[in-house]
């Protein structure tokens, strides 16, 4: 038996704020972004909405993919660090916007950027403990509402996505074969947004020092990108008994096309099983892997049996890495 995605589906805003519009807002330049991190836009979810509202039309496209309805699901789990408020959880507000039309488990789970990861390793474990039969797992968030506006170093990364997989525990080979997952809270303040929750809640000191906006030491940031990736991937090939020339795709967090490369220059893997849509959608933090993972389906990149490989990494810091048969 193994878990394994039955259908995926993701939901990024047609709203996008192009590189020309931060050039407008901060001092900044399209070839600066550019060259610095290979992005050119970013989806920008509408004022009046939050992110279950993605996340709810990204499961309704992984439903449809897998042939299931919205009945047929027993767990939902949504990644995100951007819920719609602090409670209800998002997983509660998606299960009403489906019409799941009875109580089933449903739960939010944060790891940041490496969120996908880590609910891939959660809801593998429940589905493989045999109580669950089919989950909705889905990565989502708003980052647009973290990014301060005035901080160039921030807010030309991130963009706003959902991305959804279906999965179900199945005989056969398709399926996870491994996963691994790292934090590490000595680097708890190189990706931060120090404002808005128990410590320091809103209020108009708070706001008036701009702390409900997201933090980044990006140099340190890269540097541990980097070999966290590059680790975290070797070792969740070597628990999957796979060597890394035998991996077909490397899904690698779409954080910046910089960082995307040199992991992949690292391992000495070619480009051309390292695909990236950072270009067009910035840095979703949950939703980076799952709208990646979705894209390389609907373009048939996979074909049966071929070896995937997700590596996630983000504030924490938290980084994870999921070795699966397609
Ligand atoms: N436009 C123009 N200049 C800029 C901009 C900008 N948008 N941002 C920074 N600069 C300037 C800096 O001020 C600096 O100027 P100075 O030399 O006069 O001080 C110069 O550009 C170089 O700055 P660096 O920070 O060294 O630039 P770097 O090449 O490292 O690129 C970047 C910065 C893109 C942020 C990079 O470090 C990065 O991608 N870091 C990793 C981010 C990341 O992966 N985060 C993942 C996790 S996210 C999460 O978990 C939520």
């Amino acid at each position: 038996m193994r878990a394994r995605i039955r259908g995926t589906g993701a939901a990024v805003p047609d709203t996008k704020i192009t590189n020309a519009d931060l050039e407008a807002l901060v001092d900044t330049s399209d070839e600066w972004i550019v060259t610095r991190t290979g992005i050119r836009e970013r989806g920008k979810l509408p004022a009046d909405q939050g992110t279950s509202d993605l996340a709810t039309l990204a499961a309704h496209e992984a439903l449809k993919s897998a042939g299931l309805q919205a009945s047929d699901i027993d767990l939902i789990v949504v990644c995100t660090c951007t819920p719609d408020m602090p409670m209800p959880t998002t997983a509660a507000l998606v299960h009403r916007n489906l019409r799941v039309g009875r109580p089933i488990p449903a739960y939010d789970l944060n790891a940041v950027c490496a969120g996908f990861v880590f609910g891939l390793e959660v809801v593998v474990d429940q589905l493989m403990s045999g109580r669950y039969q089919r989950a909705l797992l889905i990565g989502a968030d708003a980052m647009t509402r973290l990014m301060d506006y005035q901080d160039r170093q921030t807010c030309v990364l991130f963009g706003d996505g959902a991305g959804a997989v279906v999965m179900t525990a199945e005989e056969g080979e398709a399926g996870v074969v491994a996963t691994i997952l790292k934090a590490d809270g000595e680097f708890w303040d190189l990706i931060q947004v120090p404002g808005g929750g128990s410590r320091r809640p809103a209020s108009p000191y708070m706001l008036a020092q701009r702390e409900q906006y997201m933090r980044m030491n990006g140099r340190g940031t890269f540097k541990l990108a980097v070999q966290s990736m590059e680790q975290v991937i070797l070792d969740t090939i070597a628990r999957a008994g796979w060597t890394l020339d035998t991996v077909d795709h490397v899904l690698v967090h779409q954080a910046n096309q910089r960082i995307i490369e040199a992991t992949a220059e690292r391992m000495g893997v070619p480009l051309s099983k390292v695909p990236t849509n950072v270009e067009r959608t910035g840095n979703t933090s949950a939703a980076s892997n799952p709208v990646l993972l979705d894209e390389c389906v609907r373009a048939g990149r996979f074909a049966p049996g071929d070896r995937v490989i997700c590596a996630g990494f983000g504030s924490g810091l938290s980084w994870g890495g999921v070795a699966l048969i397609w």
